[in-house]
């Protein structure tokens, strides 16, 4: 095994979030997992591994809890995180097959609450803390987010597209600030595959190319990735397959 590492993953209640802890944990590393709620997926893995795993919590739609978070961080005495992983996401719209609920305005600003600002901000307080070194901070992105490979034939999906688009242009923002501070944190986006999860369970009108990955193939692949980046990749976007995914044409 390699040299312990401490990841922190926000948004680890289910899905990809929580198999990252469970992968985490069986590589032998220390993990700060966070849920929004109570959970008890969560507790059970963290009573596999008690010394390894720190449960807190954070809401990343709501700043007040992003706060509360922070505080919590703080007060745990953390003082180096080799890498974050901000996985915590939505797809609220699509809905119905061949039937797009309406994009009101609440439900596009849910999502970018969730899948933009929020991701954003975390990373941005946790940059701001004195003495808390970071070693790369990921990205839970998506393939819908890319512009380069736009995916028109996906209906409905138009909120969470723009706020994962949104996203990756916003953490591009954050890695080239960091370079010219001179930091050493590394910036990166991820696109996990078409995952089997909670959030897949949609009715949708087309194939998914490929066909799903489970949880487990998914953030295996990720894990290897995330490692296999430093400084040099910041501001970069990458697939599961450790494939780079270009944001906008050169
Ligand atoms: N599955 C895929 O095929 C796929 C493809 C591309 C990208 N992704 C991205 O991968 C990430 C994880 O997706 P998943 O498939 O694991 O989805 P999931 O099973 O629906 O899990 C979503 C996770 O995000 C958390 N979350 C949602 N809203 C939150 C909030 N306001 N504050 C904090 N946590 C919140 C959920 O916590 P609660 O339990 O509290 O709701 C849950 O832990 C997302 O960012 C998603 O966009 C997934």
């Amino acid at each position: 095994m390699s040299t312990p590492k401490t990841w922190l993953i926000v948004g680890a209640s289910r899905g990809i979030g929580l198999e990252f802890v469970r992968q985490i944990i069986g590589h032998g590393h220390r993990v700060i997992a966070t849920v929004r709620n109570p959970n008890s997926d969560i507790d059970a893995l963290a009573k596999t591994a008690p010394d390894r795993v720190r449960v807190l919590t954070c809401d990343v739609s709501r700043e007040e809890s992003i706060n509360g978070f922070i505080e919590q961080f703080v007060q745990s005495g953390e003082r180096k995180i080799d890498y974050a992983v901000i996985n915590a996401g939505i797809l609220k719209y699509p809905n119905v097959r061949h039937k797009s609920l309406p994009l009101t305005f609440e439900r596009f600003a849910t999502h970018l609450h969730t899948n933009t600002i929020g991701p954003i901000i975390v990373a941005q307080k946790l940059l701001q803390l004195a003495n808390v070194t970071i070693g790369t901070i990921a990205f839970m992105s998506s393939d819908s987010g890319s512009t380069t490979r736009f995916l028109a034939f996906e209906d409905g999906f138009a909120a969470y597209s723009a706020s994962k688009a949104a996203l990756n242009q916003a953490l591009r923002h954050m890695a080239e600030e960091l370079k010219r501070k001179q930091s050493q944190t590394a910036i990166l986006a991820l696109h996990p595959g078409e995952v089997s999860t909670d959030m897949s369970k949609i009715d949708i009108a087309w194939e998914i190319s490929g066909g799903q990955i489970t949880a487990e193939e998914s953030v295996s692949a990720m894990i290897d990735v995330i490692q296999s980046k430093s400084i040099e990749h910041t501001g970069t976007f990458w697939t599961w397959k450790n494939e780079v995914c270009i944001f906008l044409p050169r």
